[in-house]
């Protein structure tokens, strides 16, 4: 069953308890934290406050995407603020094998994200280690954005890997997922899509947007 990560970067902050409500309601199976620092990517976002109420507002599991740099600095503090599942880039992580034991030292999973310029071989010494690989369908800092085609392969060839060397390991996409976007990055091999402006943009709501989503892929709730 393919699972859906809704990103509350295209929430309505006036209204983020309900829309976290909604989701669970609609089958929603992890939410989606984009932080921004301005460096690494051009956009400032969400931080340790927002990931706090998030975790107060809902049961699900949180997920945080850190677009900064230096991620390994700031591990204990989104661990702490209720994160379950910690996404790093590979582009900021030179030591990226130790930053990967200490999130599993504090016990979350670990997930590293890959730009779209960036090569699948380049995660292929650490790979056994990884809960997820997040392939990024656009290139990261906005949402709303086109998803870019040339991603799919790149989603054939994480789910190959996982596959030949007998790995549970999931493939998350994020950026641009949508009606039309989603049923090709799950033929490719997604098993959790990330999904912001599709699912807060609906005008029934975000449940509402969630719920169109997951019948276009052939589940609903
Ligand atoms: C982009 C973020 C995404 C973003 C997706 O840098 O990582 O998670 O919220 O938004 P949409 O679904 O609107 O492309
Ligand atoms: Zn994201």
């Amino acid at each position: 069953m393919v699972k859906f990560a809704p990103s509350i970067l295209a929430a309505n902050f006036l209204y983020l308890g309900a829309q976290l409500k909604e989701l669970e309601a609609a089958g929603a199976n992890r939410i989606h934290i984009d932080v921004m620092d301005g460096h690494f990517v051009p956009n400032l976002s969400l931080g340790i406050p927002i990931v706090e109420a998030v975790r107060q507002g809902t049961t699900l599991p949180v997920e945080v995407h850190l677009m900064i740099e230096h991620p390994e600095r700031y591990l204990e503090d989104f661990t702490r603020a209720g994160s379950d599942q910690i996404i790093v880039h590979q582009e900021v992580s030179p030591h990226l094998h130790r930053t990967i034991q200490r999130v599993k030292d504090l016990g979350k999973k670990i997930s590293v994200a890959l730009n779209p310029a960036t090569p699948v071989l380049v995660l292929d010494d650490i790979f056994t280690e990884l809960d997820t690989v997040l392939i990024m369908t656009v290139n990261p800092g906005f949402g709303g954005q086109r998803f870019i085609e040339s991603t799919l392969s790149k989603i054939r060839h994480v789910r190959q890997l996982f596959r030949n060397r007998h790995l549970e390991g999931e493939v998350e996409v994020d950026g641009g997922v949508d009606l039309h976007t989603a049923p090709r990055a799950i033929e490719a091999g997604a098993d959790v899509l990330v999904a912001g402006s599709s699912i807060f943009n609906d005008p029934q709501g975000p449940g509402s947007g969630l719920r169109q989503l997951q019948g276009c892929c052939g589940q609903i709730m």
